[in-house]
């Protein structure tokens, strides 16, 4: 075909579990099915420049950088991702690809950025794919786009649509499936809407271990059969839940699932620990408050040690006040985001 050049440019966010994948087969595959908050604030924003080459094409072609400034250390990941997506976008060695990317959260905040990253790049690449083949449809387009995106990083196939994604096949979840995201596609009750998540940056520093030994550590591991069992029984729980809206059924499950993905860790062998002391008094905090106020705010946890405190929008001027005077001394520096539910990727 004729395409020599152009770009495309997505902006992707990222996205919070409230029932986690942790544990997977080959070719990221999850082991047990989940389910996730689409965020709004948090996302990456990247545009790819893509330019025929000449000569040699045995080996992937392309500069990334980061806020403008050239990141060679983002290198072995994009050519691994490369490398796995290749068979299912055949034109990948034929163009040379400038990268420019951005997150609108600090990069060392502690956030992951791949599942934003992830899906912003597998969404470029798309956005080429469509270029040279204009028939493919809407759904495809975005079905294909989770499918790469899952490639990158497991939890990525989660964060182009919102306002809720389920990954893994579920037998009560029509559609569900391993090898993509799916939208949410139950009525929720409003008491979700527009449901708010305060990232408290607890420890900004790189993790110690990676998801990707976390997720190998569930080979063999003594609870291993236990957990892939209750995250299918959650997630027949949290559908009833989120049609009738029960808050307090809400938090007990989300809580849970946060303390069982922590419970794994501390579990395997070698066993490990990502949660800071200021984790743990940042959870304290929560519940007292809870209990004293009987308001509906809860906690989650993603593999580090920042807190998502999670609660509904018509609590969030009470909430935040508390957070604000009760917990953000707890966060490094004093940093926090706010960040609510979103809708997914945007074409920019
Ligand atoms: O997408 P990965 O491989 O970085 O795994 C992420 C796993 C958790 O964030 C801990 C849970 C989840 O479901 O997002």
């Amino acid at each position: 075909n004729t395409l020599t050049s152009g770009s495309a440019s997505w902006s992707s966010p990222s996205n919070i579990a409230l029932v986690k994948y942790w544990g997977k087969k080959e070719h990221q595959i999850p082991e047990n099915p989940s389910i996730s908050f689409t965020l709004d604030a948090c996302k990456t924003i990247t545009e790819i420049k893509f330019e025929k080459r000449e000569g040699d094409q045995s080996t992937f072609s392309f500069e990334v950088f980061l806020d403008d400034m050239p990141k060679p250390d983002f290198h072995p990941k994009i050519e691994t991702f490369f490398n796995r997506i290749e068979a299912y976008l055949p034109f990948l060695k034929e163009f040379h690809f400038t990268i420019h990317t951005q997150n609108t959260f600090p990069h060392s905040s502690g956030i992951a950025s791949s599942a934003s990253g992830m899906s912003a790049l597998a969404l470029c690449l798309m956005s080429i794919e469509k270029q040279l083949n204009p028939k493919l449809s809407d759904s495809d387009f975005i079905q294909k786009a989770s499918f790469l995106a899952r490639l990158g990083s497991g939890s990525a196939c989660r964060s182009l649509e919102g306002d809720l994604v389920v990954w893994g096949a579920h037998p009560e979840i029509e559609g569900s499936n391993d090898l993509f995201g799916v939208k949410y596609p139950y009525k929720v009750h409003d008491n979700f809407k527009n449901y708010q998540d305060t990232i408290l940056l607890v420890d900004k520093g790189e993790k110690q271990v990676s998801s990707t030994i976390g997720h190998n550590l569930m080979h063999g591991h003594p609870f291993a059969k236990q957990r892939f069992d209750q995250a299918v029984g959650n997630i027949s729980k949290i559908k009833n839940i989120l049609e009738s809206g029960d808050l307090e059924a809400f938090i007990a499950l989300v809580e849970s699932e946060a303390l069982t993905l922590h419970a794994m860790m501390m579990t395997s062998m070698p066993y490990f620990i990502l949660m800071k002391p200021n984790t743990l008094e940042i959870i304290n905090k929560i519940w007292s408050f809870r209990q004293e106020t009987g308001l509906p705010i809860s906690f989650t946890l993603d593999a580090g040690a920042n807190v998502h405190v999670l609660y509904p929008e018509k609590d969030a001027d009470q909430i935040l006040e508390f957070i604000k005077s009760q917990l953000v001394a707890y966060c490094q520096n004093g940093h926090y985001i706010c960040d609510k539910i979103g809708f997914g990727a945007k074409q920019s």
